[in-house]
């Protein structure tokens, strides 16, 4: 287990509180938990107007996401640890991503390559996401960045930048479109619900 999480996790227990290592991976797991269930309805035949929900779900996620990072933790890491390869790769790969939705948006769902566009999107972010976690949040940790306090600040902007991208893009529409999916497919494999 990497060094990092077990201080999280010891703290956390006893706090109940997250810092913004805690917050970043817990955005990692959902985003990636949608590229898998994205996979999952592909492979059982799912109308593209559902994946599509979950399309749109998963790049306001990743947009969301990577500004959060631009534009608080990166530089908090950046102010430690100084001038630093790592981070000016990730910066690179987030531009990367967000030209991949800008993209993937414009194309029609159902269309040729559409999902071969957001599985290849997720193939990338997966390998961003393992870079991060090994290599920029125990740097963060090294150099003594103030994780709570800088948690703190991006819970805030997280916030505005929701407000700012509009509620219909975070609201809980296309929730239950997936879960509609995921119950009938847990009806069809074993009568679950
Ligand atoms: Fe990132
Ligand atoms: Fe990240």
């Amino acid at each position: 287990m990497k060094v990092f999480m077990k201080n999280r996790t010891f703290k956390e227990m006893f706090t109940g509180r997250k810092n913004v290592l805690d917050m970043l991976e817990q955005d990692h797991k959902e985003i990636m938990g949608l590229f898998k269930t994205f996979r999952k309805m592909t492979e059982e035949g799912a109308p593209p107007s559902e994946k599509d929900a979950l399309v749109k779900k998963a790049c306001a996620a990743l947009l969301l996401h990577t500004r959060l990072e631009e534009e608080i933790f990166y530089p908090a890491v950046r102010r430690a640890a100084g001038g630093n390869d790592m981070l000016d790769e990730a910066m690179v790969e987030h531009s990367q991503a967000r030209a991949h939705i800008d993209e993937l948006l414009e194309m029609l769902p159902g269309e040729a390559l559409h999902d071969a566009k957001f599985i290849v999107l997720g193939e990338h972010i997966r390998n961003h996401i393992r870079e991060e976690e090994d290599q920029i949040f125990p740097m963060a940790e090294d150099y003594n960045v103030n994780l709570d306090a800088i948690g703190r600040e991006m819970e805030k902007r997280r916030a505005e930048i929701e407000e700012e991208m509009g509620a219909a893009v975070f609201d809980e529409k296309s929730i239950p479109l997936v879960s509609a999916y995921e119950k009938t497919r847990m009806t069809d494999e074993g009568g679950i619900v």
